[in-house]
């Protein structure tokens, strides 16, 4: 059949370069640690490999891949490599690969329900699997979008629609002063999703930490009773669990009593930590969960997904609705279908990212992906373990669930620590690691002190990879 006889009149050269490209990755895959993790390239290098122009008659897939090869692969930088320990890691498995072949192939827009309702379904039912394979509340309505930076931009335009349905008719000129409050360690995209929607630098409220870097309720209680008496409107709290820098967990439930007490929406990023509590004794993360008014979780994280893949759960999803629902004639409809993704966000089109989720649970099974999260906190566990058996290094932050931040120290003739000379021997410390292309660590600063900051999260590390950290310091 010619099903498109100019951009492809048969699936010959499909079938074969589809086949071949299999094999690659399944060799790329078995093969990735032979590569640096950290792409050694400098910028520039590798635009210019290629032409100028695109192919005017076209290229055989060969001849591509072969690119792939010489010109793409040295300016990667393995996200799949065991040994990736910066940021948060992203599992290339290979359910999820298969997935997001099959996700291009059907090549559906799950915009509203009738434009794929598989797609609308099997969002909906993998959404609920996740729900109690993470043990939160019967009561949530979820969305799949891109990353947890939207689905929080997302919770907290619902939050300003809650505190203040004016803002949709009338503009912000008619609102009273708003306020988002968030820990000071809360992750950079609550502050910039708050910006987009009009709240301003004034209007994020940055919290203090405590000693474990974890939101202290205290100084969130003044802080609202500040505003408050000066005519602010405290319309939103982010409590993170599990911060970027440290893993800290902000305590939720106290977070709680205060965003209830205040008629305040909850949002909980636990984009990183959701995905633990797949394992009943990391529950615990969930403490107060039931009071949040949206959770975002991020498969494409902690839980084996190809990027990108990032949930959003609300106990409102009608105020998510009102917040986004806008229906021209053309997208109306008389179907009797409950969802229509469309109305839940900012964006019309919608991938079938729940195929990622579906092959996931059903390939892997809870128990696998189970078993996998239980060896990166224990194998963090034993890294912090081994850490502080040097005199050399000092964590700077508790070891939480799979992360571990640290410092080299070096001591004046007194025994009292230098810290300038502390800094640069952490810095040389991460440099060296990174450079060796055996493994790459990233950093943070906590309290003002330069920590290297490993966080194991990729499917395929054991704990030789782990144990690279202490070969290399
Ligand atoms: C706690 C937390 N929230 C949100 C994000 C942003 O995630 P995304 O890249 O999906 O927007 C991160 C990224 O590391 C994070 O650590």
């Amino acid at each position: 059949m010619r099903r498109m006889p100019k951009l492809d009149p048969t699936s010959d050269e499909f079938r074969e370069a589809g086949h071949k490209l299999i094999d690659w990755i399944g060799d790329y895959l078995d093969g990735v640690d032979r590569y640096d993790v950290l792409s050694r390239v400098q910028p520039g290098d590798i635009a210019k490999k290629f032409a100028a122009e695109p192919s005017q008659t076209g290229r055989p897939y060969d001849a591509i891949l072969a690119d792939v090869e010489s010109k793409v692969m040295p300016g990667m930088t393995h996200w799949n490599h065991p040994a990736f320990f910066a940021y948060f890691a992203i599992t290339g498995s290979q359910a999820g690969i298969l997935a997001e072949l099959l996700t291009a192939a059907l090549n559906a827009n799950g915009m509203i329900w009738r434009t794929s309702p598989s797609l609308t379904e099997l969002e909906t039912l993998t959404l609920r699997w996740l729900r109690e394979a993470l043990g939160l509340p019967g009561d949530l309505f979820g969305i799949i979008n891109d990353t947890a930076s939207i689905n929080s931009f997302l919770a907290l335009a619902a939050a300003r629609e809650y505190a203040a349905p004016e803002i949709r008719t009338r503009g912000f000129a008619a609102a009273p002063p708003l306020r988002v409050y968030c820990s000071e360690h809360a992750h950079s995209s609550i502050e910039k999703g708050a910006l987009a929607l009009g709240f301003g630098i004034d209007g994020v409220v940055k919290i203090a930490g405590d000693d474990t870097f974890a939101m202290s309720v205290e100084a969130l209680e003044e802080a609202i009773a500040r505003d408050r008496a000066a005519g602010k409107v405290p319309c939103a709290i982010s409590a993170t669990v599990g911060t970027t820098s440290s893993a800290a967990v902000d305590p939720v439930k106290r977070i709680a009593e205060i965003a209830k007490r205040e008629n305040v929406w909850l949002h909980v990023d636990a984009a990183y930590a959701g995905p633990a509590t797949i394992c009943p004794e990391f529950r615990w993360l969930w403490d107060g969960i039931d009071a949040a008014d949206s959770i975002v979780i991020n498969p494409h994280k902690w839980l084996f997904t190809p990027i990108d893949c990032s949930v959003l759960y609300t106990r409102k999803p009608d105020v998510l609705r009102e917040t986004f629902s806008l229906v021209p004639e053309y997208l109306k409809t008389t179907d009797s279908a409950e969802v229509n993704f469309m109305d839940y966000g900012l964006q019309l089109g919608h991938r079938f990212r729940a195929l990622k989720l579906w092959y996931l649970f059903e390939h892997y099974g809870v128990t696998r992906m189970q078993a996998v999260i239980r060896q990166h906190v224990a194998d963090a566990g034993r890294l912090a373990e081994e850490l502080q058996k040097r005199d050399d290094v000092e964590l700077i932050a508790p070891q939480s669930l799979s992360v571990v931040v640290f410092r080299k120290i070096v001591r004046d003739p007194n025994g009292a620590i230098d810290e300038t000379a502390s800094e640069r021997a952490s810095i040389e410390a991460l440099e060296r690691m990174n450079a060796s292309g055996r493994l790459f660590v990233s950093h943070t600063r906590l309290r003002n002190r330069y920590g290297i900051r490993v966080a194991i999260g990729n499917g395929a590390t054991e704990w030789e990879h782990v144990a690279r950290v202490l070969e290399y310091l």
